[in-house]
C-alpha cells in the first residue's frame, strides 16, 4: 500500500535501546498530523512498553524486543513484543499502581492507556507478551494534560 509506512526494529534488551525506539517512533509520528504534545504522548507510551519488555519480560537477560511501527493515513500503530516470561493475569497487571516489583510505581500501563486511543495486550506465560497501541490523528484526547493543561 503506497500510503502506509511500516518500520520494524529488533532491539537487544538493553536499557539504552529504549531511547532508540522512542526516537524512531517519534519520527514516524511526525509524519502524521499529530501535535507536538501528542508526539510526546506517543514517546512516553512506547518507552513504557519497551521498558516493560526489557525489565519484566526478559528480567535483565538477553533477548530481542521487536517494535513494529506503522504510520497510515490518520493513525499510528505500534506493536511491542518480547519472548520473555509473559504475564499471568493481564487484567491485574493493567490495574493502576499494581506491580510485581515493589520498587516500581505500576503506572506504565496507565500511561499507555491515557496517551493512546487503544491498548491491546496479549501474553502467554513462558512465551512472551505483545502490546499493540493505536493513536488516531485529531482525537485530541489527553493532549491538554500533557501540554500543561487547558487554559
Ligand atoms: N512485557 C512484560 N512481560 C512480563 N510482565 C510484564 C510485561 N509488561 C508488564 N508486565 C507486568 O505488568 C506489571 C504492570 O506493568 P506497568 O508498566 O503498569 O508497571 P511497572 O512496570 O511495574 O511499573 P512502572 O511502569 O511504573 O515502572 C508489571 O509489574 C509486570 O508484572
Ligand atoms: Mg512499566
Amino acid at each position: 500500500m503506497v500510503d502506509e509506512n511500516r518500520v520494524v526494529l529488533e532491539l537487544p534488551s538493553r536499557p539504552e535501546n529504549v531511547s532508540i525506539a522512542r526516537l524512531v517512533v517519534a519520527q514516524m509520528a511526525a509524519q502524521l498530523q499529530f501535535t507536538v504534545a501528542e508526539v510526546e504522548e506517543v514517546k512516553v507510551a512506547v518507552s513504557e512498553a519497551v521498558t516493560n519488555a526489557i525489565v519484566h519480560g526478559y528480567r535483565g537477560r538477553a533477548g530481542i524486543v521487536r517494535v513494529e511501527v506503522c504510520a497510515r493515513p490518520g493513525e499510528l500503530e505500534i506493536a511491542v513484543s518480547d519472548q520473555g516470561v509473559g504475564i499471568e493475569d493481564i487484567d491485574l497487571a493493567r490495574q493502576p499502581a499494581w506491580s510485581t516489583d515493589p520498587e516500581r510505581m505500576g503506572l506504565g500501563f496507565v500511561f499507555m492507556e491515557n496517551f493512546m486511543d487503544s491498548v491491546e495486550v496479549e501474553s502467554r506465560p513462558g512465551h512472551g507478551t505483545r502490546v499493540v497501541m493505536r493513536k488516531r490523528v485529531g482525537s485530541g484526547y489527553g493532549s491538554a494534560a500533557a501540554s500543561g493543561g487547558a487554559v
